[in-house]
């Protein structure tokens, strides 16, 4: 049994002050920046997308159907909100090859070149799933399908490869009561869902890969259980697993669990990140709303919030008005709660050392912000204390290098952690980073070593 060291209850009182320490402790935890600072003060971005960005390069983001994209009332939301898109149903496996190795990509391509062309991140739905199969693979059975299932997972994978952030490898294969759903591909054989993520790890490398699922809210419930259990056992295994995803419908029957921010830290605790993909709240409850948002905002591996629909309107459960906006495209209160807590949330503020960091010393590297355009990003970094250094800078996933002056600076395999030495031109220098849809992240010191 897993022990607690706050308990949800008293967790859900603390305050601005405490609730800081707490993201400390699991920033510092997670190892994500060395030189971290941070910044209480509340600043109020008017959009939901570049508030969530400004908390450690979280994303606010929304599913997007491909035919909605030539409505314009519903394009100046999108464009003007979201930072992050996953495609409502142009993905799956009945749209993607709907007849045995014949891929089609049309709509999925409309909507990852929309969302990249704008700098929104794309969150690839959903390789290997029970539910909208073609006819096709409805039929098969046995080693067929599970090859066929592999077939597809490799294609797929391959086509958006360096353009989707992560995938939902699997999706919802889990029972209410915490057994294996019992479809044609767990038919195949137990490890179904880990040779799906070994197959997608060797077609896109650098892509996260996501176990995603409704009801796994609650920490006290039994599916719950059984995805965490099968999580720390792939971890255990070494089977390749990034994040886990709350699909968060709460709608239908289900609600917002008091344990909810719980199952947010128990999954982040096996080192996995977890994502919020799917939220949509029967009447778009203000507090429920909040509270998703606030929860998220306090476990610094939650990297992003998903909402299932722009308006309305849009909903696949439109009956009951769960999302952020009227069908007429008005905020609702719901959004101004979002919103507020989106601003209230602290921001993890990246500072230059101010004295001989670990790993070296002898000289200090300090950051200023370069230009920004479309798609990437200056960097200026001065060096002070020594004419030979090295300084070691790490970069927020899922950026990378462009291009660099005055040193030569290099990418480590991860491509997230940059080496500069001097290259003849003195001790100031920059370098250009691809956002690749982290439009808030930017660059740390790790360390400045002279000599
Ligand atoms: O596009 C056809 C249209 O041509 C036809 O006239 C119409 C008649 O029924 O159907 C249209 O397709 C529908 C499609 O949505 C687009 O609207 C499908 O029948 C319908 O099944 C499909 O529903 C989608 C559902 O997944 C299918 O499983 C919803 O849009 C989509 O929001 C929903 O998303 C799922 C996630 O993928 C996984 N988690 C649960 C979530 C909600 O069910």
């Amino acid at each position: 049994m897993i022990s607690h060291s706050v308990p949800p209850a008293r967790r859900a009182r603390l305050g601005g002050g405490a609730r800081a320490a707490l993201i400390v402790g699991a920033l510092s935890a997670a190892s994500i920046v060395a030189a971290m600072a941070l910044q209480n003060t509340a600043t109020a971005a008017s959009t939901l997308g570049a508030s969530a960005a400004e908390r450690g390069g979280r994303y606010y983001g929304t599913a997007v159907p491909a035919n909605k994209l030539s409505d314009g009332a519903y394009t100046t939301i999108l464009n003007r909100e979201f930072n992050q898109v996953t495609p409502e149903n142009e993905m799956k496996i009945d749209a993607t090859e709907p007849n045995q190795n014949q891929f089609t990509y049309g709509p999925a391509d409309q909507i990852v070149s929309y969302a990249r062309s704008r700098g929104m991140r794309v969150k690839g739905h959903t390789l290997a799933w029970h539910s909208q199969q073609p006819g096709w693979m409805q039929q098969m059975s046995g080693s067929a399908l599970r090859s066929a299932m592999l077939n597809h997972v490799r294609q797929v994978a391959t086509h958006f490869r360096g353009q989707v952030f992560a995938w939902d490898v699997v999706n919802e294969a889990f029972e209410e009561n915490g057994s294996r759903r019992n479809s044609n591909l767990q038919q195949t054989g137990n490890d179904w869902i880990e040779a799906a993520f070994r197959e997608a790890r060797t077609a896109d490398p650098n892509a996260k890969l996501c176990y995603n699922d409704y009801n796994i809210d609650n920490w006290n419930y039994a599916k719950t259980q059984a995805v965490f259990n099968m999580v720390r056992d792939f971890k255990n295994r070494g089977v390749p697993i990034d994040c886990v995803g709350l699909q968060s419908h709460f709608t239908g029957g289900s609600n917002y669990p008091s344990s909810y921010r719980t199952t947010l830290q128990q999954f982040a605790s096996l080192n996995v990140d977890v994502q919020i993909t799917e939220l949509d709240i029967r009447n778009a409850p203000v507090d429920a709303y909040r509270n998703v948002t606030n929860d998220c905002l306090a476990v610094s591996r939650c990297t992003g919030i998903t909402v299932w629909g722009v308006r309305d309107s849009d909903s696949w459960r439109s009956s009951e008005n769960p999302l952020l906006f009227t069908g007429s495209g008005a905020k609702k209160p719901a959004y101004d709660a979002v919103l507020a807590a989106l601003n209230n949330g602290v921001i993890p503020t990246a500072t230059a050392p101010t004295s001989s960091p670990p790993g070296g010393g002898g000289c200090t590297a300090s950051i200023s912000a370069g230009t920004v355009f479309g798609d990437r990003y200056n960097t200026n970094v001065a060096v002070s204390g020594s004419n030979n250094w090295t300084v070691v800078i790490a970069l927020p996933s899922p950026q990378r290098l462009q291009s660099n002056w005055n040193a030569t600076v290099t990418a480590d395999g991860s491509g997230l952690v940059l080496t500069a030495r001097p290259n003849g031109n003195g001790n100031n220098f920059g370098f250009t980073t691809y956002f690749n849809g982290n439009t808030g992240g930017r660059p740390t010191i790790r360390s400045c070593t002279a000599g």
